[in-house]
């Protein structure tokens, strides 16, 4: 029997997941069995996934372009949607350069995988997104965890050139802000990286929804990864690592979700 933990288990705890049957959601109304809903669990913060200027884009892009990458970025799945949305990418939030992903959780899987190494330290937010921790349980680093946005309790366990610390700009279970100030003092002092994940705050915080950062006047120099999703507010589905030219170089060359994962779908890209 090869499963190690007990789904029976799951279900006597009341626990047991199972998948809902959405008809449709179509912003904020959604279609279950026949009934209509207002949608409050959703991430779609701005209604984009049925923008009509989105929808054409993708539409175009699969005629163009076809509906699949078919491969690898380092094969033949690079094209030139996805070099327009990289360079879309840079300028809107001042980063040296980007990789692409299609998922967030496989982005933050590459990153942390391919960064750390046993001599290394990570810190973790406590209540950071379970693709981050998961990353940090797989990672040959020692996974440090401190309070929830606790600037004392991350301090008194820095050690300096050590690592990497990771947290949120908006957490995604109870939506507070991460404190963007706090943590780049420390990284700065302490001369750590620093990478946030910004899934929920990209498309609807600061200037032109530049996300957390600018909302909190932190400037992006001070962050050396900088993780954003495209299937919240940006309403597609989808993810960037951005960062310095050498990172990404790093991560092209090391970070086996992007090197062995075909790439994003052409019409996701233009969209
Ligand atoms: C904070 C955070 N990071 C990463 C992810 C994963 O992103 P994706 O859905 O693109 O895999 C999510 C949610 O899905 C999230 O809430």
């Amino acid at each position: 029997m090869p499963f190690h933990l007990s789904l029976a288990g799951r279900e006597a705890a009341g626990l047991k997941r199972s998948l809902p049957l959405i008809d449709k959601v179509a912003g904020r109304l959604l279609w279950s069995a026949g009934q209509s809903y207002l949608n409050f669990a959703g991430n779609d913060y701005l209604g984009l996934s049925q923008a009509p200027e989105l929808r054409e884009a993708a539409d175009r892009a699969a005629l163009e372009f076809g509906a699949g990458a078919v491969a690898s970025p380092l094969v033949v799945g690079h094209q030139a949607v996805h070099r327009a949305l990289e360079a879309e990418l840079c300028d809107w939030l001042g980063l040296e350069a980007v990789l692409l992903f299609s998922s967030g959780f496989s982005a933050n899987q590459a990153v942390i995988k391919a960064l750390l190494g046993k001599e290394h330290l990570l810190w973790q937010d406590r209540l950071n997104h379970a693709s981050l921790q998961e990353a940090g349980l797989l990672s040959p680093a020692r996974l440090l965890r401190f309070a929830h946005n606790d600037m004392a309790a991350l301090e008194a366990r820095l050690k300096p050139s050590a690592g990497l610390i990771v947290s949120e700009g908006v957490f995604s279970m109870d939506g507070d802000l991460g404190d963007w100030p706090g943590l780049s003092r420390l990284a700065g002092q302490s001369g750590n990286w620093l990478m946030i994940d910004d899934a929920h705050g990209l498309g609807v915080l600061g200037r032109e929804g530049r996300g957390t950062l600018d909302e909190l006047g932190v400037a992006p120099e001070q962050v050396q990864i900088f993780m954003g999703t495209f299937g919240k507010a940006l309403g597609v589905g989808g993810a960037f690592v951005g960062g310095s030219r050498e990172l990404v170089d790093y991560l092209l060359n090391f970070g086996r979700g992007y090197v062995y994962s075909t790439h994003l779908p052409p019409p996701q890209a233009a969209a």
